[in-house]
């Protein structure tokens, strides 16, 4: 007889093993499979955003940006800083411990919240009597039933046509964060976040990248006013990125990759590269989900079909996460999996899609959070736009970096806030409130209106908030 469960939840990714915890908290038997291995082939659950992605390339930014402030901006603190070095072998086993870290304490989380956890590959086996028999298939073999199934099985990289990753000179995220030794020359295709994250990493650290991006404009979602700020400081860095490219023949060989490209001249370009990274976004996956026995819809691009509420075209089963529409955020797919499980306990889970936050962790970081002026322009809605510089803020003067702004677009009616949109130091920190904000439907004269330390970067917050009524009292 197969082991019962009132939920089971397939992939242990943010979107897997946040539904899987609450749920329990919500009083239900729950199984969680999930089937990513560490190196020792035991469970590494927390999917692509523990494994390979969020955290592991965060430990890496954290890495390469200490190094750089080591080499160039320790000087103007009077320290002096000679011979420095970066161990990339001890940099990658930081990371990899990070990652650990994070893997077991998602293995206890899941103990705690009386979560039973199966490492290895859940598929659809069939229906069973008012639910669905999922198949197990790890160490061992075993079939579970469950009323409800929650499917968050993620997302995989995208390839380039013709052009397969083998990890050691064409790297997909997964090589990206474990190059053995500085490249002197790095490729990238793609200048979107992981373009940008990956290539700041290594370009830190000594290598000379190049960026190709197919369209013209340089992070087509991002306000364009805060793309361009973005895009003057990573000129000033030595990032090189290339836009309205057309790349063509890619050639692997034995000492490296030769890009074929034509610029945006429409010339001929020849890159040769010791790796490539192609990060030109990610494919959902549902591979050896079995989706076929039972059938569930699948889109075009091989996404699950939901409706608003992550239910798919299968009574009791959802899906959340990358493997769904909408942004592939850890965060978005946490909300998602949150809300499933109250949703399959007749609770009213809900996912605010205004209010999800960007963040791009580079150096000026981005940061925003609903629509860009040019959404707002293309959407017929009149505003009202204030931005405050770092410059003119105190502790971005102590901390020694002003690059960039805090720019809030309000109604120009209702002076409601609309869009919030950062460049700077340590803006991932700082969106957070223009998110209360929003969640809350405030005005950009609230949070003008609302006292901020001092000194702080969050005064800039205000400050920009002040401007949408052009009354900045630092500027
Ligand atoms: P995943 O995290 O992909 O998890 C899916 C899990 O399901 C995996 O463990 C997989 O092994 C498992 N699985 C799949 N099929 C099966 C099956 N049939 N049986 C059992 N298990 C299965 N997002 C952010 O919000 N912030 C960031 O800073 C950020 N940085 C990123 C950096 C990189 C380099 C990358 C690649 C991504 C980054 N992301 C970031 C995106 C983020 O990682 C994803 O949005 C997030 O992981 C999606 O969560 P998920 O649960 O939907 O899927
Ligand atoms: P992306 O969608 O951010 O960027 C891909 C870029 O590649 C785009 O600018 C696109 O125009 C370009 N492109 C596509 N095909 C191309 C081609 N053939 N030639 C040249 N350029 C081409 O995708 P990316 O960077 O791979 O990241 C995937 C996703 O992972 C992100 O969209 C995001 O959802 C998530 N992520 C989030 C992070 C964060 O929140 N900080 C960090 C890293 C990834």
């Amino acid at each position: 007889m197969s082991k019962q469960f009132d939920v089971v939840v397939i992939g242990g990714g943010p979107g897997g093993y946040i539904s899987a915890i609450r749920a329990a908290q919500l009083g239900f038997q729950v199984a969680c499979i999930d089937e990513w291995k560490n190196a020792a082939g035991g469970p590494a659950p927390g999917g692509t955003c523990t494994n390979v992605g969020c955290i592991p390339s965060k430990a890496l930014l954290q890495s390469s940006e200490h190094f750089e402030h080591a080499n160039h901006h320790f000087a103007e603190h009077g320290i002096t800083a000679k011979d420095v070095k970066m161990d990339v072998a001890k940099m990658i086993a930081r990371k990899d411990s990070v990652v650990k870290q994070n893997n077991d304490g998602i293995l206890y989380l899941l103990k705690k919240n009386k979560v039973t956890f199966f490492h290895g590959r859940g598929s659809f086996a069939g229906k069973a009597e008012g639910g669905y028999t999922i198949h197990v298939a790890g160490k061992t073999e075993e079939d579970i039933t469950a009323k409800q199934v929650i499917i968050a099985t993620g997302s995989n990289a995208r390839a380039l046509p013709g052009t397969p990753f083998d990890e050691v000179n064409v790297l997909s995220n997964d090589g990206a964060l474990r190059v053995g030794a500085v490249p002197k020359k790095l490729a990238l295709i793609g200048s979107g976040v992981i373009g940008l994250e990956m290539g700041s990493v290594w370009r830190r650290l000594g290598a000379d990248v190049t960026i190709l991006e197919g369209l013209p404009t340089f992070l087509g979602a991002v306000d364009e006013q805060i793309a361009k700020e973005a895009k003057k400081a990573f000129d000033k860095q030595g990032l090189k990125i290339e836009l309205g490219v057309k790349v063509g023949e890619i050639v692997n060989g034995k000492k490296g990759v030769t890009v074929n490209y034509t610029n945006a001249k429409g010339e001929a370009v020849v890159l040769d590269a010791d790796k490539l990274i192609v990060s030109i976004g990610r494919v959902p996956n549902t591979i050896g989900l079995n989706a076929e026995a039972v059938g569930l819809q699948l889109d075009e691009r091989g996404a699950i079909v939901v409706d608003a509420d992550c239910k798919t075209n299968l009574p009791g089963v959802w899906a959340v996460g990358d493997v769904v529409r909408g942004p592939m955020l850890a965060h978005k797919a946490e909300e998602e999996g949150v809300a499933v499980a109250e949703r399959i306990a007749g609770q009213h889970g809900h996912v605010n899609f205004n209010t999800i936050p960007w963040v791009i962790y580079t150096s000026p970081e981005i940061a925003w959070v609903g629509r860009t002026e040019q959404q707002l322009k293309a959407d017929g809605v009149a505003y009202k736009a204030g931005t405050f510089p770092f410059l003119a803020n105190g502790r971005a003067r102590a901390l020694g970096d002003t690059t960039g702004m805090v720019k809030f677009l309000a109604d120009a009616t209702t002076d409601e806030i609309l869009g919030v949109h950062m460049v700077g130091p340590q803006v991932s920190e700082l969106i957070a409130e223009a998110v209360v904000a929003m969640e809350f439907r405030a005005s950009a004269e609230d949070i003008a209106r609302i006292c901020h330390a001092h000194p702080s970067l969050s005064e800039a917050t205000k400050e920009a908030a002040l401007a949408v009524d052009k009354r900045t009292l630092n500027f």
